[in-house]
């Protein structure tokens, strides 16, 4: 059932992996499976594996997928065309890594999927809703309502006590009630940071603010948690517990983590793994050492 092609002539056509988004038109070496007499190409046996597991679902319409995605800094002979073609799709639940070379594109990226910038051109769809031209004010709405952010440096307001930082979003959306700081406080016991609660950020280590960040992030039950490096700059093991912590939120609650890493054992644990090169996703979503050290 399953073939490579290795031909000419399958260049220029339209094929699509239905489980990554990739574009694989120019692309000649991919996996053919039919499934209830219908043919699906995919960029390599991983999607092809996982499209097995759930045909259905992936006919469906993916949480978030970007189409043709192009972002160019700049204007004529200074103009950086950092992305350059991106055709992604993320599916709800999944934990996503990000991965790619230093300056490839991997924050741009996250960017446009959490809704912080938008793209030169191309599609961004949410929920099959195409949303790559909506205004600041519309984005800021959808952002603050389904999305969490965890960024390496951890932007915590430093006049706040942690648990201040922590129930901000709640103040900002206007969805502060008191079962939703009761349930912040929870978290908090959660962690192991009860009594770290009233301390000013300056008082915290870079372990305990990164998971006071992590809280703020998720104060607001997001769908989907964005981390750019959230790891980066805390030690292996302090890493670590924030990193299973996302995983956790990821496995136990059903919420879809989007990450950006440098690291090959985090990506390893993913779902899927986007690879950026050039500009562009490369097939295979396999770790590459090359690719993250040049
Ligand atoms: N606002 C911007 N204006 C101009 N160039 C930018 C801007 N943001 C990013 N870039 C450039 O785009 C490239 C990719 O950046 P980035 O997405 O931050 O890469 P990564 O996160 O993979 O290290 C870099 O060359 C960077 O200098
Ligand atoms: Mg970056």
């Amino acid at each position: 059932m399953e073939k490579m092609h290795n031909e000419d002539t399958v260049r220029k056509v339209e094929r699509r992996d239905p489980v990554c988004g990739m574009d694989l038109s120019e692309y000649l070496e991919f996996v053919e499976i039919e499934n209830q007499e219908n043919k699906f190409y995919f960029c390599s046996d991983i999607c092809a594996k996982r499209f097995k597991t759930n045909p259905k679902k992936f006919q469906g319409e993916p949480l978030i997928h970007l189409h043709d995605v192009w972002k160019v800094f700049g204007r004529g002979d200074v103009a950086t065309k950092v992305l350059r073609g991106i055709n992604v799709h993320i599916w709800g639940g999944d934990f996503t890594a990000i991965i790619g070379a230093s300056g490839s594109g991997k924050s741009t990226l996250l960017n446009m999927i959490g809704l912080l910038d938008n793209p030169s051109s191309g599609g961004l769809f949410l929920e099959g809703k195409d949303i790559s031209k909506t205004t600041d004010d519309e984005r800021a709405i959808l952002r603050s309502k389904k999305f969490g952010f965890v960024f390496q440096q951890y932007n915590l307001v430093p006049w706040l006590t942690a648990y201040d930082n922590a129930i901000l979003p709640l103040i900002f959306s206007g969805s502060d009630s008191r079962e939703k700081r009761e349930s912040t406080r929870k978290h908090f016991e959660n962690i192991g940071l009860v009594e770290r609660m009233d301390h000013h950020p300056t008082e915290l280590s870079g372990g305990e603010q990164q998971r006071v960040a992590l809280l703020r992030a998720l104060a607001n039950d997001p769908e989907i948690i964005i981390g750019d490096e959230p790891t980066g700059n805390l030690d292996s093991t302090t890493g670590n517990k924030i990193l299973e912590m996302l995983i956790d939120f990821n496995k136990r609650e059903g919420k879809t983590l989007i990450i950006v890493t440098h690291d090959a054992d985090i990506a390893e644990r993913a779902d899927q793994i986007i690879t950026l090169k050039d500009g562009k996703t490369i097939p295979g979503h396999l770790y590459h050492r090359k690719i993250y050290t040049e």
